[in-house]
């Protein structure tokens, strides 16, 4: 069991180790009654889950909450990023007022990125913030979303466009719970994991291209974290560093728009920073042998390093993207293998950036 303190405004502890599922509750228990086993007071837990992740794991985590002297009520959505979505939202902000959970109850998001965003901006909004423990359950949510506070649900508009920054009180990672992950769910994951070692961390890198990641998970996990980790402390309310968390995203949106969401995000974004890589490799911004390991890591993770999609499309969607302003796009360019640097370009120049990256 390894534990990860993360110093934002509110400060809190990711737990990664095996097995850990069933001893959340402890370990809730333990952060939010410190020393009191037998608290007067009794604290209760909403459980918010997917279809899919309710019936795998629901009834550990609810008979550990139990154990551990917490009331448990549990809440069922729709699995899927549709359901990422207001009128969810509101279900569970209704839920909870129905059920009468206060400010000193707990919201328990158990499941992947979806589950930990729509929670978490219930958690942050419900009676204007009330605790909530993440048990993220898939590679992405392990190694990236659970951790950073940031918490948002999508309007028809776009992605994300609603949310609020709020940190979980405590995150707790088993990594024994992806052995149920769907392939190509872990494949999305592996994406970011490979963002990872690209943007900050060489030997990161090489482990990754030593051994797959499920034979590595609860390491690969500990690194990712730990980086995360570093990153938002620097920059909490992404202004500045927290950027390069974007690497490959500025090109890979634009592929998952162009496919009509067809394209899931981690295809998207491998694609992204393949097409990022070569560009920069072209542009001499980047040391060449960058390239082709980059390429053969996302290859032997089954992930794409390229696009159908032509570079005057791709051009028109990133700039459409929210994070485009001012007449330039940032975009996250690598230098080597373990460095990257934020990169503001014109946004005229984009599809030449595409057509450098190889796109039609
Ligand atoms: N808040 C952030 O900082 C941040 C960062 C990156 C991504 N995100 C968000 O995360 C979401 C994507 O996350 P995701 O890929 O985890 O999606 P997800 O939550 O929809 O999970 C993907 C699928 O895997 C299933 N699943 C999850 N864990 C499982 C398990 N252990 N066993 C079996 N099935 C399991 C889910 O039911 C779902 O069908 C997006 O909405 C994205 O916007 C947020
Ligand atoms: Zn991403």
């Amino acid at each position: 069991m390894k534990t990860i303190h993360v110093a934002t405004g509110a400060p809190y502890d990711v737990i990664v180790g095996r097995g850990l599922l069933d001893k959340a509750g402890e370990l809730l228990r333990d952060v939010l009654r410190p020393g009191d086993a037998m608290a007067a007071r009794p604290c209760r837990a909403a459980l918010i889950a997917d279809s899919h992740v309710m019936p795998l794991y629901g009834k550990r985590v609810t008979a550990s909450l139990q154990k551990a002297g917490f009331g448990c009520e549990s809440y069922v959505f729709a699995a899927g990023e549709a359901s990422k979505n207001l009128d969810t939202y509101t279900d569970i902000l209704r839920f909870l007022a129905a059920e009468h959970f206060s400010r000193s109850d707990v919201i328990v998001a158990l499941g992947g990125g979806v589950t930990g965003d729509m929670a978490g901006f219930a958690a942050a909004t419900f009676l204007r913030g009330i605790p909530f423990l993440q048990i993220p359950t898939s590679l992405l949510a392990m190694t990236d979303s659970s951790v950073g506070g940031k918490t948002a649900v999508d309007l028809p508009e776009g992605k994300n466009l609603v949310g609020a920054f709020h940190q979980p009180c405590l995150v707790v990672c088993d990594p024994d719970v992806l052995e149920t992950l769907p392939e190509a769910v872990f494949r999305d994951g592996s994406a970011e994991v490979i963002k990872y070692g690209m943007l900050g961390n060489e030997a990161f890198f090489r482990q990754l291209e030593e051994a797959p990641i499920r034979d590595q998970a609860e390491n690969v996990i500990e690194t990712c974290v730990t980086m995360k980790r570093d990153i938002v402390e620097a920059d909490e309310f992404d202004t500045g560093e927290r950027r390069k968390l974007n690497l490959g995203h500025s090109f890979g949106h634009a592929i998952e728009k162009c496919s009509n969401f067809g394209i899931s995000h981690g295809l998207a974004v491998a694609a992204g920073m393949a097409i990022i890589t070569r560009a920069a490799v072209q542009k001499g911004f980047c040391e060449p042998s960058a390239l082709p390991r980059l390429l053969s890591l996302l290859k032997r993770c089954g992930l794409p390093t390229g696009t159908d999609f032509s570079a005057a499309r791709l051009a028109a969607a990133a700039l459409s993207d929210k994070k485009f302003s001012g007449g330039r796009i940032h975009l996250i360019v690598p230098e080597a293998i373990g460095r990257c640097r934020i990169l503001p370009v014109p946004s005229a120049e984009l599809a030449d950036w595409l057509k450098a990256g190889g796109v039609l």
